[in-house]
């Protein structure tokens, strides 16, 4: 399927690993211009050497738990390649699990995910045209226990509230609004969650991998790929009458709750 992005501009934010980085990739493939906005100098020149020359794409250090790191961002993207039609909020760090989350790691995630999120929203709604598109990445702890993980769970809920409001509050520019929710997805993250359970279980890696992918019930952790494709279709114009969704792309773990869990 065409996903008819070509000629397109999006800001994908977290876009140098994982989920954001298979999403920039399939844009780019499709043919579309991609600014990519992440924390870090050494990320971004790992996804630089990882997507090869390429005039549609671009990258900005912003550290999006601050609103600045948000103008800084969206600022980058509309002086780059114009009128924006779409953005991906989908950065966040690695969510420690262990323990019950102190004060400081309910803040830093409730300021890149919930409130960095927001921020990106209000930068980028005057430098979106109208019929444009916003994807916010939430994650499946917001559907069910994931242990030592409140925080996780209620920013990722919120997330998802979020999109629903702004769905409501855009509809009449005709701007679209959607939640993907990752489940066990095979990123930097989840190879880290194999090393540790290997680690932490006294058992190879291998036997770590099927212990975590053992409660999803297609058997296996998703692809970044298998996102990303769900990410550019709400996106795209095929999903033209989809907005306030929320989108479940976890291998069946949500309808059918095993043993799942990154960590
Ligand atoms: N992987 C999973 O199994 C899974 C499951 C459920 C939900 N999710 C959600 O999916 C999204 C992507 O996850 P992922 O696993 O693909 O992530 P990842 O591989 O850990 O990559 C995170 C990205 O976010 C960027 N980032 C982190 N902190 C930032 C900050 N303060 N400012 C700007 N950029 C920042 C990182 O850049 P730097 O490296 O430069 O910091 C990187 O590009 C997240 O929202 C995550 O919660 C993932």
């Amino acid at each position: 399927m065409d996903p008819r992005v070509g000629g397109q501009s999006y800001l994908v934010t977290g876009g140098t690993r994982g989920i954001g980085l298979a999403t920039t990739r399939l844009l780019l493939d499709e043919g579309a211009s991609v600014m990519v906005a992440a924390r870090t100098t050494e990320s971004i020149e790992r996804a630089a050497a990882d997507l090869g020359e390429n005039p549609r794409v671009g990258f900005v250090e912003a550290d999006l738990r601050h609103p600045e790191g948000a103008d800084r961002a969206v600022t980058a993207a509309s002086e780059r390649f114009g009128e924006l039609d779409g953005v991906v909020n989908n950065a966040a760090g690695f969510a420690a699990g262990g323990g019950h989350p102190d004060r400081a790691a309910w803040t830093e995630l409730f300021e890149l995910k919930l409130l960095g999120y927001e921020s990106v929203i209000q930068a980028a709604l005057g430098r979106m045209r109208d019929g444009g598109g916003f994807v916010n990445v939430s994650g499946i702890a917001s559907m069910r226990h994931w242990p030592g993980s409140p925080h996780v769970s209620a920013i990722n809920a919120g997330v998802e509230a979020l999109s629903r409001h702004y769905a409501a509050e855009l509809a009449g520019r005709r701007i679209r609004v959607n939640t993907v929710v990752p489940g066990v997805t095979a990123t930097d993250r989840y190879r880290m969650a194999v090393q540790r359970v290997s680690e932490r279980d006294g058992i190879d890696p291998a036997a770590a991998r099927e212990r975590l992918d053992g409660g999803v019930p297609l058997g296996r952790a998703t692809d970044p790929a298998e996102v990303a494709a769900t990410i550019v279709f709400l996106l795209s114009e095929h999903s033209a009458s989809t907005t306030g969704a929320t989108v479940v792309v976890d291998g069946g773990t949500i309808a059918a709750p095993g043993t799942a869990r990154v960590g």
